[in-house]
């Protein structure tokens, strides 16, 4: 389902990593017993998640078409990012007239976006989804402060009808608001983290009020949970994946750039960027994520790339399908001097710019790892989600990292509140 290659010696590579270190590491993870261990509740969802939960999420995300025009997701890191992958790669780049429209706030703090936001939503029927897991985070209760007093002044009673929250069971400020007011309420599991929470209510909830089939998306993540899940350092994609960057992390390349040419993917990139930032940049350790779309890249950073400072590793996202696509056609002037590509359509363009773009960033000095995905829908990015996410425990581990937690993000926070003075923390 989902091709890794190398672009050197896979054997050498391959056997520089200790399969018992890989098998260990294995064996562990479907035990549920390394580090961070209360939060493998992801590795086996797919195949776990009941029809009840399902019908209940399809149900809503119906309910949210028929009262709405526009639902406004409000959420930021993990509590956004994955929706917003799966929804931008299967939705069309332009379209006239949407019937329904998801749109993001909370993942930034921008008073121009949620102004200009609520403008815009000013004629047609809304709905928002809240998602925090912890239910305290103060981007998206900045922003839901603000769009909830708007629902109120816009809807009065209503409003509670419309305004669906994604939090914690049993804590948080979120909840006790959604308890108060009698919200909706959907339940972020326990042993999910936000960043791999994309298959539970999180994602699935905007992702099918977007009009995508959530059970497609979950078949192909059950797809990849089932095959892999057998030890096989040779054979299962996201085991070869985390090895090989492993032991081009040994050897002092610390940045992965993740390329694709499909800039539908551009979501899915930062997606994966949160993933592995947040899971391996950890104790002085972990290989820094960035991302570029080709070929719009090769007249910017492409120059880096093939010529800057050699500590990059670059990782190919190749879609092997083309959804809609073009071919050039012959010209009766031909004043562009472009004949010679009559016949080749824009895909095919593109996988001969891989070509020669893989070439020209190996030869000067950039390994690479090749991801093929056959195409881009919803069974497809499931399977892919799923392989990143299981390829991101194994790669955190080999650095002997608890890929679940996230303690680098609570000194910011700390010095957020003390600037401004939040209560409890004025005199520190
Ligand atoms: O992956 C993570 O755990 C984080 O990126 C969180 O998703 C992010 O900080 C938002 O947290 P919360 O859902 O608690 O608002």
């Amino acid at each position: 389902m989902i091709n890794v290659t190398y672009s050197g010696n896979e054997q050498e590579i391959l056997n520089s990593q200790k399969v018992s270190r890989l098998q260990s590491i294995h064996d562990n993870l479907y035990a549920k017993k390394g580090a961070g261990h209360d939060f493998l509740g992801w590795l086996d969802w797919p195949s776990n998640l009941s029809d009840s939960f399902l019908q209940n999420i399809k149900d809503t995300a119906e309910e949210i078409q028929k009262q709405a025009d526009v639902l406004i997701v409000i959420g930021i890191g993990g509590s956004y990012l994955g929706a917003k992958a799966v929804i931008e790669a299967l939705k069309p780049h332009f379209e006239k007239n949407p019937q329904f429209e998801v749109l993001f706030a909370g993942q930034h703090v921008s008073g121009a976006y949620l102004k200009q936001l609520m403008n815009y939503v000013e004629d047609k029927e809304v709905a928002i989804n809240v998602i925090s897991k912890s239910g305290t985070t103060t981007e998206p209760a900045i922003a839901f402060r603000f769009l909830h007093k708007y629902m109120e002044d816009r809807y009065g009673q209503e409003a509670s009808e419309r305004i669906y929250v994604t939090t914690d069971e049993n804590k948080g400020a979120l909840l006790n608001l959604a308890k108060d007011r009698g919200f909706k309420r959907f339940v972020v599991p326990d042993d999910v983290g936000g960043r791999y929470s994309v298959f539970t209510a999180v994602g699935l909830l905007p992702i099918a009020a977007a009009g995508f089939d959530v059970n497609q998306l979950l078949k192909g993540a059950k797809q990849a949970e089932d095959e892999l899940s057998t030890f096989d350092a040779e054979n299962n994609p996201a085991i070869k994946y985390a090895a090989i960057r492993h032991a081009l992390y040994e050897q002092g390349y610390t940045n992965e750039v993740l390329a694709t040419f499909e800039p539908k993917l551009n979501y899915v990139q930062e997606w994966w960027k949160q993933l592995y930032g947040e899971s391996e940049g950890k104790e002085q350790k972990g290989i820094f994520p960035v991302s570029v779309t080709y070929t719009t890249d090769l007249h910017s950073l492409g120059q880096y790339i093939q010529d800057g400072k050699r500590d990059l590793l670059e990782s190919f996202l190749i879609v092997e399908e083309a959804g809609e696509d073009l071919e050039l056609f012959e010209a009766e002037q031909n004043a562009d001097e472009l004949n010679y590509l009559a016949g080749t359509s824009l895909h095919d363009f593109n996988l001969v710019a891989y070509e020669g773009t893989s070439k020209a960033h190996l030869s000067g000095g950039v390994p690479q790892i090749g991801i093929r995905l056959q195409k881009v829908d919803e069974y497809h990015i499931g399977y892919l989600l799923y392989f990143y996410m299981l390829a991101c425990a194994y790669s955190s581990y080999l650095l002997d990292i608890n890929p679940f937690n996230q303690p680098g993000v609570e000194e910011y926070k700390t010095n957020i509140f003390k600037l401004l003075k939040k209560p409890g923390y004025e005199t520190e």
